[in-house]
């Protein structure tokens, strides 16, 4: 790898143990990827911020961190953690989790990181423009700024973020070069127009293509589609980038004229939303994966004026940000006549473990989650479907 002669001194230690430690991880990983080099990115995204996912080992080496005198260099955000920091108490978090969730919260703080705790900081946070190299965790996130916005990111891990978002650098190889950005496959979708069935198609492909980078054709999805999707075959399957013809920045600066094309159509996302479905009734019905963006908010609001929650055993929760929960007062005021609307967590990073066996979810990457990191059986169906559960 070609180093210039500042990032070598950064390796040699002359600007710091904090500085020094970075580089050291982000020229291993260019080195494990063939990078010619590094490149100066705009901004990060850090994962890795739930006490419930990186216990007490990582408060240490977050402590560690700060105590070495760690600061990034760039613009950052943080994902989602294990509690909304304000309303935890309805979370049903006990004492000693939302002590050390609130270390962890002002050691990110500490390190200059906005602790804005949302994976979806594009949505009017931490935007980047086209072309800009970034540096994001949050396998969703990256995927949509990958995808609909055009900045150049790898799946980037939390300590590979944090190291980069310190450097103000990252290696140069995979999606940051564009000719990495080129469709692998092209997905003829015939799906209907809504929501829940971009969350199925994005399942649907990510579980028969597994990794590469789709190029879609028949379908327009907005913000909310897009993100949808982009977690979900985030979580079925490896996928940090998609073209989307006619929408995605990139469409049209590749040949897909000899590509393999692959049908989903009814009975891909049938099949999907089989395996994902093994709950009957559930305990709690969570929206808002990834975080509801102002019209999700809007929408949600008007399906529930007027109405009333019967069932007394089911739990609701919204999860949004909290620049969007801020902005939304009125929407807030009906949904929570159902469930409070969260900022900063997720049903997913959240211990609801210690609470609930049983989950119901709009979302098909919290589908994929909610078994394995929360111990869930699980319901994953369009909101107003689930919102009928509880009327
Ligand atoms: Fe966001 Fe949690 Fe889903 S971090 S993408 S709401 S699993």
């Amino acid at each position: 790898m070609d180093l210039t002669k500042e990032e070598q001194s950064i390796l040699d230690g002359e600007f710091g143990e904090g500085a020094q430690k970075a580089i050291e991880l982000i020229v291993a990983l260019g080195k494990i990827y063939g990078a010619d080099g590094l490149v100066d990115i705009t901004s990060a995204h850090l994962s890795g911020a739930s006490y419930k996912t990186i216990g007490d080992g990582g408060l240490l080496y977050l402590e560690d961190m700060v105590n070495g005198g760690a600061k990034v260099t760039v613009p950052s955000t943080l994902n989602p953690v294990g509690m909304d920091r304000k309303r935890w108490n309805e979370m049903h978090i006990k004492d000693d989790f939302a002590e050390k969730q609130i270390r962890i919260i002002d050691l990110y703080g500490k390190m200059g990181i906005q602790t804005t705790c949302s994976c979806t900081p594009y949505d009017g946070v931490n935007v980047p423009k086209l072309g800009d190299h970034v540096a994001w965790a949050e396998s969703s996130a990256l995927s949509y700024v990958n995808s609909f916005i055009g900045a150049r990111t790898n799946r980037e891990g939390g300590p590979g973020a944090l190291a980069a978002a310190i450097l103000g650098k990252t290696a140069n190889y995979g999606l940051h070069l564009k000719e990495n950005r080129a469709p692998t496959v092209v997905i003829d979708a015939d799906i209907p127009d809504t929501l829940f069935s971009h969350s199925l198609l994005g399942q649907a492909v990510g579980s028969v293509i597994g990794g590469g980078i789709p190029y879609y054709r028949g379908i327009k999805p907005g913000m909310e589609e897009g993100k949808t999707m982009a977690a979900a075959m985030a979580a079925a399957g490896a996928v940090a980038m998609f073209h989307v013809e006619g929408v995605t920045p990139e469409w049209k600066d590749f040949d897909v004229s000899e590509l393999e094309v692959v049908h989903i159509g009814k009975k891909e996302l049938d099949d999907a939303y089989d395996k994902l479905n093994t709950a009957d009734d559930v305990q709690l019905i969570a929206i808002g994966c990834p975080h509801l963006t102002e019209k999700e908010m809007h929408e949600i609001a008007s399906l529930l004026k007027g109405k009333k929650k019967r069932r007394t055993d089911v739990e609701i929760w919204f999860c949004t940000s909290e620049r969007v929960r801020s902005k939304c007062p009125e929407d807030v005021r009906i949904m929570e006549e159902f469930g409070p609307v969260l900022a900063d967590t997720c049903m997913v990073v959240s211990p609801i473990e210690g609470t609930f066996s049983r989950t119901a979810t709009n979302s098909c990457k919290a589908g994929n989650y909610l078994p394995t990191l929360c111990s869930q059986k699980v319901m994953c169906k369009d909101i107003a479907e689930l919102l009928k559960v509880v009327e």
